[in-house]
């Protein structure tokens, strides 16, 4: 579909609306100033004002190119990792332990109901993890979150074996071509089987080192804190082996993990950064808003000036709330972000995506 909205076309051509709407009359075409009008209309109706008509692909013109790297400007950054596992396998239970705190405690019947987003400084570097919800119901959550993951942590409860999330978590680890470390939780347990986890993965050609395979497989209890160091080791010796490089000098880019229209606040995102350094008075684009970054807080909620590659931060500053999944991307300019927000309002109001063109009018009337 190529269109034009009547009341844009009027601006373009410098003449009242009311004067196009009689124009399209006499052409027997009914059109109010917010309907569009098809190329060819435009096109015989702009010729009238001595104006020629170009049509555009308006989704190529929301598509932003990501700055180019300078390979002495890649740096090393943390792994994101993603904790996978079947409910009550201890996902949260982990991740609370790795950070030290208790967000089992605040959690409304102990299930997380979000992707939460945390980052942890250990003494061999640091590591950003990504919770995911356990219900079946988020599933399609989890398929996106593995898919900003460098690397997933697959929680198995000892004494609960390989269960239908679990295998979910495998599919999708595959699909995304992730590689997979296994936590075997749960091994203060009087019933826990680690060897039974072992055979249980080996028919998912998930294979540990001891088994001859290439899987790490570590035994933890998230309860009492064991091998938090060895899971941590193991995260950081993958992430190694993989090169996960960023460069913090360029403008970021990052992905939306959550975000919510807060009381108080307003809009509010939380954003994992992928690339570059996100700062305080960027403009953005996210998805279909525009905003420019009023104030940004960490994991841990205390306010920052700017976050790096694969730092986890909530922003405020949005012009609306974006979906999860979306991508942000600083613009240059302020004006060059609202353009390309706005471009993509448009798109998704004709709702055809890639299909879309528009009439770009070039005004020959008009002085620059
Ligand atoms: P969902 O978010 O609902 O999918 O669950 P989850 O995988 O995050 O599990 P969660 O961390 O909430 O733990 C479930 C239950 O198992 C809680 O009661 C934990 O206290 C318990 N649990 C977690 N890890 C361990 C462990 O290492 N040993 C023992 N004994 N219990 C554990
Ligand atoms: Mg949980």
């Amino acid at each position: 579909t190529e269109f034009v909205q009547v009341g844009e076309l009027a601006k373009k051509l410098n003449v009242r609306a009311p004067e196009i709407i009689a124009k399209l009359m006499q052409m027997g075409v009914m059109a109010t100033i917010t309907q569009s009008i098809d190329a060819e209309t435009a096109t015989l109706l702009s010729a009238e004002y001595g104006c020629t008509v170009e049509v555009i692909s308006l989704y190529e013109e929301t598509l932003i190119q990501e700055e180019s790297d300078e390979a002495a400007d890649l740096v090393q950054r943390p792994p994101v990792v993603t904790i996978m596992g079947h409910v009550d396998h201890g996902k949260t239970k982990l991740l609370d332990a790795l950070r030290e705190t208790d967000v089992v405690a605040t959690e409304a019947g102990g299930i997380t109901q979000h992707i939460g987003a945390y980052q942890v400084t250990r003494p061999k570097g640091k590591i950003t993890f990504l919770d995911t919800p356990g219900h079946a119901a988020f599933s399609a959550m989890r398929a996106r979150g593995a898919q900003v993951t460098d690397i997933v942590v697959l929680v198995v409860a000892a004494d609960d074996g390989v269960m239908p999330q679990t295998e979910e978590a495998i599919s999708h680890a595959k699909d995304a071509k992730v590689p997979i470390i296994v936590a075997v939780n749960k091994i203060d347990k009087p019933s826990a089987n680690i060897d039974r986890i072992k055979q249980d993965l080996a028919k998912f050609e998930i294979l540990s080192e001891d088994w001859g395979g290439t899987t790490p497989f570590v035994p933890i209890s998230a309860l009492q804190k064991l091998n938090l160091d060895k899971l941590e080791d193991a995260i950081l010796a993958q992430a190694e082996v993989m090169e996960v490089t960023a460069n913090p000098k360029k403008r970021a880019t990052g992905t939306v993990v959550e975000a919510k229209l807060d009381q108080g606040r307003g809009p509010v995102a939380t954003i994992l950064v992928r690339n570059g350094t996100l700062k305080i008075g960027d403009a953005f684009v996210v998805g279909l808003e525009g905003g420019k970054i009023r104030a940004m807080y960490n994991d841990r909620g205390q306010s920052v000036k700017e976050a790096g590659p694969a730092t986890p931060v909530e922003i405020l500053g949005l012009s609306g709330v974006p979906n999860s999944g979306d991508i942000l991307n600083v613009m240059a300019t302020e004006r060059e972000a609202r353009e390309i927000a706005d471009k993509r309002q448009e798109l998704a109001r004709h709702q055809q995506a890639q299909q879309v063109k528009k009439v770009k009018l070039e005004n020959f009337n008009e002085t620059i």
